[in-house]
């Protein structure tokens, strides 16, 4: 099956998924859009008002800012591909909930799967610890490549906070430009994240054990 195909099916059930209380208030699922056959998939927090809808990714101000920061650098949302965690909207815009990114992860991750993307950029503090599967500091990590999983993983601010504080505007444009250099080389290789190691402990003779006794 087509990447594309493969997609359309799983929209299929993300669009019935009950699995957790989104599921209940939404007007519809926000799976995501775009080329299925991208190399880059931008990743964002959950919908908002506008994006429940209409059931589309980043259709507000916040999609504005995006698609202008995207045709700054020669990209258009139909040349990548868009989706977020969450795949439908928290009332009022609340953060989203721990139990409801493991509820709808798995969603993204097969997403994921599906498109094979060489990078991925993550919108905002959300998407970023998603992808990671960790804490990372946004501050410290934005606009520089980093590897996490099995993913290049290029952070970015997301551009609703970006709407509101000019610093950070600056900041996002400046990573945009910087993206453009990114993604005109060859990706890098994955690097296995370094294991801890699990000491197995030595088997222990329970006889000669009890003689310390
Ligand atoms: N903010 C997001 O994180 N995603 C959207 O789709 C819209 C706004």
């Amino acid at each position: 099956m087509e990447k594309k195909e493969c997609l359309e099916e799983l929209k299929k059930k993300v669009e019935n998924c009950r699995n957790c209380s989104l599921g209940r208030s939404r007007k519809y699922v926000v799976f995501g859009e775009g080329n299925s056959e991208s190399k880059i998939v931008f990743v964002g927090e959950a919908p908002g008002y506008y994006e429940d809808q209409v059931g589309k990714p980043f259709v507000g101000q916040a999609g504005k800012l995006l698609d202008t920061l995207l045709a700054d650098i020669g990209l258009s949302r139909s040349s990548v591909y868009i989706a977020n965690i969450l795949k439908c909207r928290p009332l009022g815009n609340r953060d989203p909930l721990p139990e409801e990114i493991n509820a709808c992860k798995p969603y993204l991750m097969e997403q994921l799967k599906i498109i094979q993307p060489s990078l991925i950029c993550t919108l905002g503090r959300f998407a970023l610890i998603s992808i990671c599967n960790k804490s990372v500091s946004i501050t410290a990590v934005h606009g520089k490549l980093i590897q996490a999983e099995t993913y290049n993983i290029f952070p970015l601010y997301h551009p609703a906070a970006a709407l509101h504080q000019p610093t950070l505007l600056k900041s996002i444009k400046r990573d945009f430009a910087e993206l453009k250099e990114i993604i005109s080389k060859p990706m890098p290789k994955i690097k296995p994240e370094p294991k801890t190691e699990i000491k197995i402990p030595e088997k222990t003779n329970v006889q000669e054990q009890m003689k310390l006794f």
